[in-house]
């Protein structure tokens, strides 16, 4: 299995089988528990960090993962790039290619970004966000979370709330919980937010079993979930000009996850609740001192997964 990550570029998560998805959890699991033993692994080698959207938790366990495994990153800063100049993606990414990257990491505000420079470099590139498409390798992370909170993934019961429509993050998880057994997702969302119909199609077809509810009906689907994935609202993808702003407005004051709410219904026992970060008004700050609050664990193992999946696409696991 691990020959065939050896320059893999991680796009989509529909391009990896759950074989592959275990295998890499698998690895993860044993960088957390073990990470002296991968500590060298990446030297000499060097990261390419492409990012055209601001991130901090993504670009930053990127560049940490790298550092721990001994690697080095090219300092790619697109405020100070030619960019700003008006340099297209794919000449950006030819002059990046010719540095030769052990291996890229792109974010772009546009969907399918990613495919096209993974197209035109030799150098396996990792998708960390292509605009409301993908972002796998949240959805690694999310998932190595999952498995480790309950055990397992399948027949997970785990309500997506938020920004279904512009959110990648929900995007790419229901993808990826359709390739596991019996898992039921409820999605709640603002109308106006609710999952693409074209995603929902694609969902009912792998087979994934899910419901549809409104922001109001919360407390209502809450006792039935073992997992609550909260987003943001994705204000920045929202149309511009003063409609876009007010609808903005209308829909984040009536999400608001609060201690009363969780306090006022019976939850399973184990309950978490997960978001990818960053969070802004969607969760009171008490909630984050109760124990269902489990997003910065979350972040955390953010580290490991990408520090397997960079060793991975790079080849470098024999070299520990
Ligand atoms: C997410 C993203 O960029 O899609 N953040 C992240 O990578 N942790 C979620 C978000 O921006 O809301």
């Amino acid at each position: 299995m691990e020959e065939s990550f050896i320059r893999k570029d991680i796009i989509s998560i529909n391009e990896l089988t759950k074989e592959e998805i275990d295998f890499i959890l698998d690895l993860a699991g044993d960088i957390e528990k073990n990470p002296a033993k991968y500590d060298n692994i990446m030297k000499g080698k060097i990261m390419a960090p492409l990012f055209f959207e601001p991130s901090t938790r993504t670009f930053s366990s990127f560049q940490s993962a790298m550092l721990h495994m001994g690697g080095s990153i090219l300092d790619f800063d697109v405020e100070a790039s030619s960019i700003k100049k008006g340099e297209t993606l794919t000449d950006t990414a030819k002059m990046i290619e010719g540095y030769k990257p052990s291996v890229v990491v792109m974010r772009h505000k546009k969907d399918g970004s990613a495919r096209l420079v993974a197209d035109i470099m030799t150098s396996p590139v990792i998708n960390a966000g292509d605009g409301q498409n993908q972002h796998p390798t949240q959805t690694l992370l999310d998932l190595y979370t999952i498995r480790a909170v309950r055990g397992g993934i399948d027949s997970v019961k785990i309500i997506m709330a938020g920004d279904l429509k512009y959110g990648r993050t929900v995007h790419s998880l229901a993808l990826a919980l359709s390739k596991y057994k019996e898992c039921e997702v409820f999605f709640v969302s603002p109308e106006s937010l609710r999952m693409p119909h074209f995603l929902l199609d694609e969902l009912s077809r792998l087979g994934l079993k899910y419901r549809e509810f409104s922001l109001d009906d919360l407390k209502r689907v809450l006792p039935d979930a073992e997992i609550l994935y909260m987003t943001r609202i994705q204000r920045e993808r929202f149309p511009e000009g003063l409609e876009g702003e007010e609808e903005y407005l209308r829909i984040s004051n009536k999400y608001h996850l609060t201690k009363q709410i969780l306090g006022s219904v019976n939850l399973k026992s184990g309950f978490k609740i997960m978001h990818p970060l960053p969070k802004v008004d969607e969760i009171e700050r008490d909630v984050d001192d109760m124990t269902y609050a489990h997003y910065f664990k979350q972040a955390e193992n953010g580290l490991y997964v990408r520090k397997a999946l960079i060793a991975l696409v790079t080849g470098a696991l024999k070299n520990g």
